[in-house]
């Protein structure tokens, strides 16, 4: 079986352009992924770290296909990026900060009826999945208001929801706890990875800032910092020393590569448990 994920030597460089750029001076480009390699097996949670601007979302955006690739190739589920992006939209759930991607005049319930439309789902198979992920995110309540009305938690809560509809394969969460509380914060975070990854073996790429998150529900991490890969592997075999936490950690990690161009033997990662 193909690994779920496989992505080989992607890069992708941003260039901005307006009418600043035209009149007076160069584009700006940004390097935001500079030749990334990653591969997530079928049912497991792959955490994505880095700081801002590392290039974490911009790598969801090409697994996902709404964003291509400069260069470099990947398959998902065993289909290409290339050439069978259309297939792979339908496999893909993704949840991210943007709420702009709603419908602001329309309510909940209706714009999940919308997406569950444009994801193929009709009659009851349609009504029954929209419930499903209503009661998931403990909105029924809130689904007949309009989406202009809601909280930003209960504006991330529809978000996770619109992911779940379709039940894809892939789920690609940027940062999906935000604005959550801790209660449904907790209640993601265990349905994540007791029922999504465990029972029904989806992969699920988390990317956040939370460290003691990542902790909790990734098998494995990857570290993007200035596009490039510092580290995949397992978060709790990041150390330094023995004394320091993981928020510590990290923090020297990224650091050492920010003083210093790295490669993968100048990075001197103990593994604490043979400390
Ligand atoms: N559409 C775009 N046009 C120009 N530059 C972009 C665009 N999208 C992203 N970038 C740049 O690419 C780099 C990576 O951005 P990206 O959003 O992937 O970072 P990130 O790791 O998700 O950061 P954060 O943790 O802040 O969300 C940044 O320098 C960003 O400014
Ligand atoms: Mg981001």
């Amino acid at each position: 079986m193909p690994p779920a994920i496989e992505l080989k030597d992607i890069s992708k460089t941003f260039t901005e352009r307006n009418w600043k750029t035209l009149l007076f001076r160069k584009p700006v480009q940004t390097l935001a992924l500079d030749n990334v390699s990653l591969t997530v097996k079928k049912g497991e949670i792959m955490g994505l770290l880095g700081p801002n601007g590392a290039g974490k979302t911009t790598l969801l955006k090409i697994i996902s296909t709404l964003v291509t690739s400069d260069s470099g190739e990947g398959t998902i589920s065993g289909l290409s990026l290339a050439t069978q992006s259309l297939a792979i939209r339908n496999k893909i759930g993704m949840v991210s900060t943007n709420d702009r991607t709603f419908y602001w005049r329309l309510s909940g319930r209706e714009n999940l009826d919308f997406f569950a439309t444009l994801y193929n789902l009709r009659g009851t198979k349609k009504t029954k999945q929209i419930e499903k992920s209503l009661q998931l995110i403990d909105m029924e309540d809130k689904a007949e208001s309009r989406f202009m009305s809601y909280s930003s938690g209960q504006k991330q809560r529809l978000a996770i929801a619109r992911a779940m509809l379709a039940d894809p394969e892939v789920l690609l969460m940027d940062e999906a706890t935000t604005s959550l509380d801790p209660i449904a914060r907790r209640k993601l975070l265990n349905f994540t990875n007791e029922t999504l990854a465990k029972q029904e073996q989806k992969t699920i790429i988390w990317c956040t800032h939370n460290l003691h998150e990542a902790e909790d529900i990734c098998d494995r991490v990857t570290i993007l910092h200035r596009g490039k890969v510092l580290y995949t592997g397992k978060l709790d075999e990041i150390s330094i020393s023995e004394s320091q936490n993981i928020e510590q950690a990290f923090s020297a990690l990224v650091s050492f590569s920010q003083n210093a161009p790295f490669t993968d033997a100048e990075i001197a990662l103990t593994r604490k448990k043979s400390i």
